[in-house]
């Protein structure tokens, strides 16, 4: 098997080590594949909701030999799937709001047993907002670049309650603050994200309020990451 490529390596990082994983919508299944092989996972399910990707999967898992360890299933996100045995829900390579809808049909992931592992490939800021206010903590991110295409994996555990993160928050994550070349880059993208609605806004005269929040924003964001530039 090839290396996991900087994107699918760093949710492997985040994965804890003697669980039980699913990787929802495995396509080719290298992560499933890797932690298994590695020894991070003792088993684990890999899924997909379209039959070719599965096959492809089931042929990479065949050609490793570990077909005792993982089994495949077809199926739209975690519908199925025996519960009691998961303890990390992987979901990479897909929209937030895929990923949330995934969560939001899956009840049983609300538990402090289960932890996630979710690597949006849009939208991450309604992803934050969603887990922080539907009982989740994000206790840690990773900003990778790969092929000039900045993401952002997320790890996250069941706490319960209720928490309303502000827009700042949500946009930058637990990525702001840390001392790390891709995450200012991320930081930096995410303002410069601000700056352009807040340009599209301003061809309007009724929407100039609206345009101030976002520079506002973008401006507060940049400041952060000039902050975290010095510790570089
Ligand atoms: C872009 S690939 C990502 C593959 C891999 N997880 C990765 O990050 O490299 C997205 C995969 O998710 C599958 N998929 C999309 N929606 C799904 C859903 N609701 N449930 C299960 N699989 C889904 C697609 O069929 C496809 O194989």
């Amino acid at each position: 098997m090839e290396k996991l490529d900087l994107r699918l390596s760093a949710a492997a990082d985040f994965v804890k080590e003697g669980t039980v994983a699913v990787d929802v919508g495995t396509d080719h299944g290298y992560l499933i594949c890797y932690l298994v092989n590695e020894g991070i996972c003792t088993r684990g399910f890999a899924t997909d909701i379209n039959k070719k990707p599965l096959e492809s999967a089931r042929a990479l898992i065949k050609e490793m030999d570990l077909e005792e360890e993982i089994e495949t299933v077809l199926t739209d996100g975690l519908k199925g799937l025996p519960e009691d045995e998961i303890d990390e829900v992987l979901i990479c390579g897909m929209g937030g709001e895929t990923i949330i809808g995934i969560l939001e049909d899956a009840d049983w992931v609300k538990s402090e047993k289960v932890h996630l592992v979710l690597q949006p490939m849009s939208r991450a800021d309604m992803l934050r907002r969603w887990l922080c206010e539907n009982g989740w903590d994000i206790d840690e991110e990773k900003a990778v670049e790969v092929e000039k295409h900045l993401y952002t994996v997320i790890s996250a555990d069941y706490i319960g309650g209720k928490e309303i993160p502000d827009d700042f928050y949500c946009l930058t994550g637990e990525l702001s603050g840390q001392s790390d070349e891709y995450a200012i880059k991320y930081l930096r993208w995410q303002a410069n994200i601000q700056r352009g609605i807040a340009s599209g806004l301003l061809r309007s005269e009724k929407e100039k309020e609206h345009a101030l929040v976002h520079i506002q924003l973008a401006d507060m964001i940049d400041e952060q990451a000039d902050e975290m530039e010095n510790y570089i």
